[in-house]
């Protein structure tokens, strides 16, 4: 029996049936490219493909593909030996991996397919009561927000209720603070009459009889904005939230491999989660989802509920609780690689130098990229001093701004100019990059890359020119005119658009 066993685990025939091209390995013992385009060569990007916008689909290494695709043929080299015999192992081998990055117990953290999953498996997983509040924000992404709804839309009682905090950035870090302080106290002072006495355990007051808890208020908080990218002081506003006896739910989405020092040992949030395929290059499919051994009574099933379900009423429960580890090991059957691929995106992350040079790389271009392709639009960054930016950046595109909002812009209009820009920069400009409209301005975000130099910010500077010049002669033009004929000067000549005098040449062949 141990004959098989060992020459699987040393590695099958299967192993050879595909061999590596360039790129698909590295040589740990060699210097990596220096970060840049060298290290494009590495990465599955098109050439001629300038892609600022690592941040929303993540775009994973070619060693990482390699190894996946290994492991595809393993697995159906003999589908029996790797479910039941070698997966497992490498699972814990990941949770491993990914609990030491983010300063977390490995029997805390489990791997599920994305974000949106992990935060779905927290949020139906609280048992809601009536008189409950759910702290969400303007900013909040838009299926993490949708989610919120839903458990507030649904037509069985008992059903919570939502509050949005308002995030018109640019803001400080101070304000964002206050502004979440505010919308707390707020809440408590008009549900006065509900007793907020369900507060997490490390908060003051509480108690573990289930008599005493009546209702409490859950924040779902970004450590990183989608839109704009922006860095929230996350760690000071769970230290906030447990003051106040509030639950904290981390939409950490973009953090880990992006984000620098995540010590949830020593933060503390109740529940954060992150995908490990945006910033940590594992292949797409797999994110952490974070709950610490005091909180993972709340976890009782998985999502779906699988084989590893453990009734509270049953007497198992009294050994092993909700199961919460072995629950998430196996939730159906699917493609387990890209939880396996964690061990080997984190080594090519070290062979590169390891997260802090990865880091100070990337900020230091978000920074400085930003700062150039704004130069090239004649606009501004979004937030100069820095405090916002972790590795993606925010520029204002060079498009009319709006001080009373719809004076301009439609949700059709918006629609149409979103849809241009994106088959403008797709197809005929063979990049991409974030845009969006904020706060009565149009806006762009930038990822900054390893693969990235400042060269891509300015040649996306260039475009976005020529884009918004297409869309100030196309679909605000009639606008435009429509508005001139009604009352008077367009919105074309506006003083805004005065100050942004686009500096750039056209030229966007480069
Ligand atoms: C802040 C935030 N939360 C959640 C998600 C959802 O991630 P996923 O699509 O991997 O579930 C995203 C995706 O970009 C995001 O930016």
């Amino acid at each position: 029996m141990l004959g098989w066993f060992t020459q699987y685990f040393a590695g099958s025939d299967s192993r050879r049936r595909i061999t590596p091209g360039p790129g698909e390995t590295y040589d740990i013992n060699r210097k990596p490219p220096p970060f840049g385009h060298p290290l494009k060569h590495y990465f599955a990007l098109d050439d001629k493909y300038v892609n600022l916008n690592h941040g929303s689909y993540g775009s994973i290494p070619l060693p990482v593909i390699y190894a996946a695709n290994l492991l595809a043929y393993e697995i159906d080299s003999n589908p029996d030996i790797f479910n039941r015999v070698a997966y497992k192992p490498r699972l814990v081998k990941s949770r491993e991996a990914v609990a030491k990055l983010i300063g977390a117990e490995a029997d805390e953290v489990v791997l599920v397919p994305n974000a949106t999953h992990a935060l779905n498996t927290i949020m139906r997983n609280f048992e809601w009561r009536e008189g409950d509040l759910i702290i969400g924000a303007t900013t909040t992404y838009g299926a993490v927000s949708n989610t919120i709804r839903y458990l507030t839309d649904r037509s069985e009682q008992p059903r919570p209720s939502m509050l949005t905090i308002v995030y018109n950035f640019p803001l400080t870090h101070a304000e964002i603070i206050e502004l979440f302080r505010a919308k707390i106290q707020e809440a408590k002072q008009q549900h006065a009459d509900i007793q907020f006495t369900d507060v997490p355990p490390l908060s003051p007051g509480y108690d573990t009889d289930p008599a005493e808890k009546k209702n409490k208020i859950v924040a779902v908080i970004d450590s990183i904005t989608s839109n704009p990218g922006v860095l929230l002081p996350w760690k000071e506003m769970c230290r906030i939230a447990r003051e106040e006896g509030v639950w904290t739910v981390i939409d950490a989405a973009h953090s880990i491999g992006q984000e620098q020092s995540i010590n949830l040992s020593e933060t503390k949030p109740d529940f954060w989660l992150s995908n490990c395929h945006k910033w940590l290059f594992a292949k797409r499919g797999c994110a952490v989802l974070y709950a610490p051994k005091r909180n993972q009574n709340i976890m009782k099933s998985s999502i779906p509920t699988s084989h590893e379900y453990v009734s509270p009423n049953g007497s198992k429960y009294a050994e092993v609780g909700t199961n919460f580890v072995k629950q998430h090991e196996w939730t159906g059957t699917t493609d387990e690689t890209p939880y396996i691929t964690v061990p080997t995106a984190i080594a090519f992350r070290e062979w590169l130098g390891g997260e802090e040079a990865i880091y100070d790389y990337c900020h230091k271009l978000a920074m400085d990229g930003a700062r150039r392709m704004a130069e090239v639009m004649g606009t501004k960054v979004l937030d100069e001093s820095g405090e916002l930016v972790a590795t993606m950046s925010n520029v204002y595109l060079p498009l009319p701004t709006e001080k009373t909002p719809g004076e301009i812009y439609s949700p059709e209009v918006l629609a149409k100019i979103s849809g241009l820009m994106m088959n403008k920069l797709l197809f005929e400009y063979n990049t991409y990059a974030g845009h969006f409209f904020h706060n009565g301005a149009w806006v762009s975000r930038c990822s900054a890359q390893v693969f990235n130099d400042i060269s891509d910010f300015e040649y996306v500077g260039k475009v976005f020119n020529v884009i918004c010049q297409e869309v100030k002669d196309t679909i605000l033009r009639g606008i435009c005119e429509e508005q001139q004929q009604q009352s008077g000067p367009s919105i074309l000549n506006s003083p805004v658009e005065d100050d942004w005098v686009i500096l750039a040449d056209i030229d966007v062949e480069s």
